[in-house]
């Protein structure tokens, strides 16, 4: 029986390419999107893999959708942490909304999903949560005071989560992208893209969804069961944590 992976913000960006990378290596995939349905139609009629839409800063609507998959696929064993946005301001200009917003989806998000699976995970003594947080968690970003401090609240709940699953078998771990050619980075000003971030780049150029999908798979595997705890950084040489 093949295992079932759960990736929100599965349809877009990094995530359809995790969702995709997962199916390819054989587990049973649900993709979770929160609002645009045109694309996760797209992209549930080009793949096949199931499609579920709910927000994850809800914790009664992640327990309620996370019911709906393990009565549809069968437990979720892989839970990939990968929905996130952004709300870029400097902070002078920075709303409570806006910092609302970030942390409320890109840290508290994590702690509302993971939690409805982690009791099922400790039972079967076996689990994979892999959170996507960034490179702007690890070095801090201007413009990004509210994404960077989620962020890194996300490597922080992963280290503390790993004790806790370790004696259970179940593993705990980060991938931090860089800058990745999705449309969250692309609607970064051009002028900012091209004049300051890429030329920070070693490689010289963006990240693509796929290399970060690669890396998921990796720790998803069954036989990765010593890595716990990790930051794995996929940054194009941009940042040494
Ligand atoms: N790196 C280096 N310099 C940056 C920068 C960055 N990422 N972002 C902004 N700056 C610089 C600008 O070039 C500008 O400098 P100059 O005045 O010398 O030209 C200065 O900061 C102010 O920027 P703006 O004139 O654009 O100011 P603004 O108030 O109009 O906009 C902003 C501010 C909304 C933060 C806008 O600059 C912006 O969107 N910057 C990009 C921030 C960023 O890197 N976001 C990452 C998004 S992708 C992501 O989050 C995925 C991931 O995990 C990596």
């Amino acid at each position: 029986m093949s295992r079932v992976a759960l990736v929100t913000g599965g349809t877009r960006g990094i995530g359809a390419a995790i969702s995709m990378a997962l199916r390819n290596a054989g587990y049973k995939v649900a993709a979770t999107y929160a609002g645009n349905e045109e694309k996760a139609r797209a992209f549930h009629e080009v793949t096949g893999i199931s499609v579920y839409k709910w927000d994850v800063t809800s914790y009664e609507d992640c327990g309620k959708g996370i019911a709906k998959v393990e009565a549809e696929l069968g437990p979720v064993e892989i839970l990939v942490n990968n929905a996130g946005i952004t709300r870029d301001a400097m902070f002078h200009k920075m709303t409570p909304q806006q910092w609302n917003e970030v942390i409320n989806t890109n840290l508290t998000g994590l702690f509302n999903m993971t939690h409805h699976v982690w009791q099922g995970m400790r039972d079967r003594s076996f689990g994979r949560v892999i959170n996507i947080s960034s490179i702007n968690g690890q070095k801090g970003q201007m413009g990004q005071a509210n994404y960077s401090a989620a962020k890194a609240g996300d490597l922080g709940f992963t280290k503390a989560l790993a004790q806790e699953g370790a004696a259970k078998n179940i593993t705990v771990n980060a991938i931090c992208p860089g800058y990745i050619g999705t449309e969250m980075v692309l609607a970064v000003p051009e002028k900012v893209l091209n004049e300051r971030i890429i030329p920070q780049i070693p490689v010289g150029r963006l990240g693509e969804p796929e290399e970060i999908a690669r890396a998921v798979v990796f720790l998803a595997a069954d036989d990765a069961g010593f890595i716990t705890g990790s930051t794995i950084s996929a940054n194009g040489g941009q940042f040494f944590a």
